[in-house]
């Protein structure tokens, strides 16, 4: 069976997404590089392995890269899962694991990399905002797209309200991709991922709705 590793840094919840999906693969470790991560808690009561790295004992990020690479390479994973894993990687780890590193950001990528994603789309007034699943590149939150999920903006939608039906949608997509992944249905061509056997009816989503 095909193996997974997970990294996080905080509270877990696409990791959870990752572990109740009953993914056809196996979850070998879930490595934190913050010790106070809510979601080690949440994966050592599911019975998974977990290593903690902790970052503020590398202040040199390629010192750090390599021993997280050791860790990895223990495991020796299929996929490597970034679930809220707030921390660069250099050049050299992301080269290292091309095609097979996968990240979720909450946003409909190109658009708003980086941080405070939902403030930031509510302030540029988008009416469909979203996240994206897509494969590492050296370029932070860029990387060849496997699937989105978009949401409407609503009136009054604050940072909160936004960011938990994101986050929902997140649940749902980043299982699905890693899914895929597993299932040797995923193709990387360029920067374009080819999904084998996927639907699309080419419908189109307005917010608001037409009258
Ligand atoms: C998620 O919204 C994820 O998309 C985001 O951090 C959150 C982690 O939540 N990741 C990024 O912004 C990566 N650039 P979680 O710990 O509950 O999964």
């Amino acid at each position: 069976m095909k193996s997974l590793v997970i990294l996080i840094s905080g509270r877990g919840s696409n990791m959870e997404a990752l572990i109740d999906a009953k993914l056809p693969a196996r979850i070998a470790a879930v490595i934190s590089n913050k010790p106070d991560a809510a979601g080690l808690e949440i994966a050592r009561v599911h019975g998974f392995e977990t290593k903690v790295l902790n970052q503020r004992s590398y202040p040199v990020r390629e010192a750090f890269d390599t021993a997280l690479a050791e860790i990895i390479d223990a495991y020796e994973p299929d996929l490597i899962a970034l679930a809220g894993f707030m921390r660069i990687l250099g050049d050299d780890f992301v080269n290292r694991y091309c095609g097979k590193l996968m990240n979720v950001h909450p946003s409909l990528l190109p658009a708003f990399p980086g941080l405070d994603t939902h403030a930031r789309a509510l302030k540029e007034g988008v009416k469909i905002h979203g996240c994206t699943v897509h494969f590492v590149t050296s370029q932070v939150d860029h990387g060849p797209i496997i699937i989105q999920a978009a949401v409407q903006t609503l009136p009054g939608d604050t940072e909160e309200t936004l960011a938990a039906r994101v986050l929902q949608q997140e649940h749902h997509i980043y299982p699905e991709a890693v899914r895929w992944f597993m299932e040797g249905r995923l193709k990387i061509s360029g920067n374009r991922v080819e999904v084998s056997n996927a639907v699309a009816d080419g419908s189109i989503l307005y917010s608001p709705e037409l009258s």
